[in-house]
This record gives structure tokens, sequence and C-alpha cells, in this order.
């Protein structure tokens, strides 16, 4: 069979990313340019100038992309975009330049959703892994528990109900004063951190739903602080972390085994940005071990966003026929299993 070369473009957040991908499992390149430390300043990502710099970025990263895979425009089969769920004057960025070049060089063009990317990683992480499976997608934007029932099916069997998980861990850091991204801030303090030191809230509902809700969690958090600052009484930052992390790591993981029973799967998978999580991803190895459970996650560059799980994720919705006119707009509110 011919190989098949997709170039992914992403833009939906604050990352500028392009990639080449063959056959949707193989990483020719993935180059990602951040523009983390120009938002590090506001303590998260301002969506104007995020817009801003991938207008500036798209397209030196498109050839970077090209050129680090050694493949001319010629030899792409098809161009994968992310067109939602994101900041809508981000996604268009990328949305745009992918059209114009599908359209100048009669390429077919595959209209992503973002968390399908995420879960697409997994695919390039794990050359055997097929559907089906149940998938935890906690991003800053984020937090859902998925049934992959095939490449292109998904059925969400959880969500959040409020802040996404990696929504809390930017707050929570920001609140004790470690800046951002807090994800991987937070992971690091919480090393040498007590995870027992403070109780605090695991929100499970009571009606059997697997959805998550880190509001109360989030609060809880900042009255602690509060209260320990009005006593004058010094708090360790580490053990904040620590039992911050390991309230919303039981939760998560809690939920991915009960999702994986339900659908009589044997096998978890991690995705997004806070897939990355150290505590995550041991919790949920110790879980699915005990369940004998297959446990399945991407390395912390493919867990961020990335062309490369664009490109994967268009690689399965091209083979099946499924592409896009040029009218394709960018949906910030896009839902897993729309088109
Ligand atoms: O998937 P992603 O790059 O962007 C979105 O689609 O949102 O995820 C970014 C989120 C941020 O909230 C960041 O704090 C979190 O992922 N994150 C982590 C870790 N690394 C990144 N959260 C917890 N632990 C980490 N090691
Ligand atoms: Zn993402």
């Amino acid at each position: 069979m011919k190989d098949i070369i997709i170039l992914g473009i992403e833009s939906s957040c604050d990352e500028t990313s392009a990639a080449v991908v063959k056959n949707g499992r193989q990483v020719l390149s993935n180059v990602i340019s951040s523009q983390v430390s120009l938002h590090q300043k506001y303590g998260g990502v301002v969506p104007e100038i995020a817009s801003r710099k991938h207008v500036e970025l798209i397209m030196p990263v498109i050839h970077q992309g090209l050129e680090e895979a050694g493949i001319t425009f010629d030899q792409i089969d098809a161009i994968g975009v992310t067109y939602g769920p994101g900041l809508v004057g981000a996604l268009l960025v990328g949305l745009s330049a992918a059209k114009a070049l599908a359209f100048a060089l009669d390429k077919p063009l595959v209209g992503v959703h973002h968390i399908e990317g995420h879960i697409a990683a997994n695919y390039i992480e794990h050359s055997q892994l097929e559907p089906p499976f149940v998938c935890l997608v906690a991003s800053g934007g984020h937090s859902h528990i998925v049934y992959v029932e095939d490449y292109d099916r998904f059925e969400i069997m959880g969500k959040t109900r409020d802040d996404a998980a990696g929504e809390a861990f930017d707050k929570v850091a920001r609140a004790v004063g470690l800046g951002y991204p807090g994800g991987p801030l937070i992971d690091k303090a919480a090393k040498t951190g007590n995870s027992k030191a403070i109780a605090f809230p695991r929100v499970v509902f009571k009606d059997g739903s697997l959805d998550f809700s880190f509001s109360g969690l989030k609060t809880a958090v900042l009255n602690y602080l509060n209260t320990m600052e009005q006593k004058g009484e010094k708090y360790s930052v580490e053990d904040v972390c620590a039992s911050f992390q390991a309230a919303v790591v039981d939760v998560l993981t809690d939920n991915l085994i009960a999702a994986a029973q339900i659908k009589g799967t044997n096998k978890v998978a991690l995705a997004g940005g806070v897939a990355a999580n150290s505590l995550l991803r041991s919790e949920l190895l110790n879980k699915a071990k005990s369940h004998g459970f297959e446990f399945y996650y991407p390395k912390p560059v493919l867990c961020t966003d990335n062309a490369a799980m664009i490109a994967a994720a268009a690689y399965y919705e091209f083979i099946k026929g499924k592409t896009s006119d040029l009218y394709l707009n960018a949906v910030p509110g896009l839902k897993l299993g729309e088109r």
C-alpha cells in the first residue's frame, strides 16, 4: 500500500505547531513553537496576543516542519488542521493557512477535533494500540473520559462540570505563587511535599455519573491559604501542592477505571497536557495493574499541544474518506463526535 503523508497544523491555544506524519503513526517532524514565555507575565493565555503570534509564526513553522521531514509540498497527501475547540482567533490562523495551502496545492483538507488529536497521540506512541479503549483527556480546557469505540467514533462518558483539571492546576499554582503554566510546577513541588498533610475534598457524584468537579477543590485550597495567612501561620507550598495534586489524581484515576469496567475494556489511556503529570501516571499504572488492565500514555511532548497528534487523527479520518471543504470554519465550542 502507498504511504500516506499528512501535514498537520495546530494553533488552537498558545502553541503554533506543524508536523509531518506518515501512515498515522510515524512522526517525520513535529515543530512546536510555544508562546508560554509571552503569556507568563499575565498568568494565563491572552487570546489577542496568541492570535497575533500565530500569524507571525504559522508559515515559518510549516516550512520548518516540511524541511525537518525532508518533504516537499507535492509529497503531501492531505492537510489536517484543528478547527475546534479552542480560542477562535487562534484557531482561525492555523485553519486559514491550512485552507490556503489546500486550495493552492489542490490537496484534501481534513478538519480535526482537538480532543481527537490528543487521543491520537497514543497511536503515535504505541504502534500496536487499536480501539476500543477508554481515554482520559485532561488539559487546560478539558477533562473528559472518552470511550474510543473506533478511530472516528467517540462517546463522552464523563466530563468536568466546572473547571478543567489543568485549569485547576494553573489556578492553584498562581495562588501559591508558583507561576504559569502551573501543572509542571505543582508536579515538581509536590515531589517533596506530603500528600496527606491537608485533607482536600474529592467530589464523587452520587448518581453514578463519571463527571468531575474541581471548583470546590480549588476553593478549598484558597480557603486553606487564606485561613493560614489570617492566623499568621506559615504553610508549606510543597504540602499544599502534594495534597491538591493527590485529590485531583484520585478522582481522575478512579473514574477512568470505572469507565473501563462499564465498557468491559481492558485498555485505559491518558491524553492531554495533564497526562504529563507524574503522579497521575504512576497512580494509574498501579490501579491499571491491580485490575489487570493495559495502560497507555504518550511521552510528555505528545501530551501537550502539538501538530503530530493532529496529523495522526487526520490520517484516520482521511482513510475513511472524511475530508472537509474549503468552507470549513473555526468552531470554538466544537463537541466531540460532531462534524
Ligand atoms: O493540552 P494542553 O497543552 O493545552 C490545552 O489543550 O489546554 O494542556 C495544558 C495544560 C495546562 O493547564 C498545564 O498546567 C497542564 O496541561 N500540564 C500539567 C502538567 N504539564 C502540563 N498538569 C499537571 N502536571 C503536569 N506535569
Ligand atoms: Zn490541548
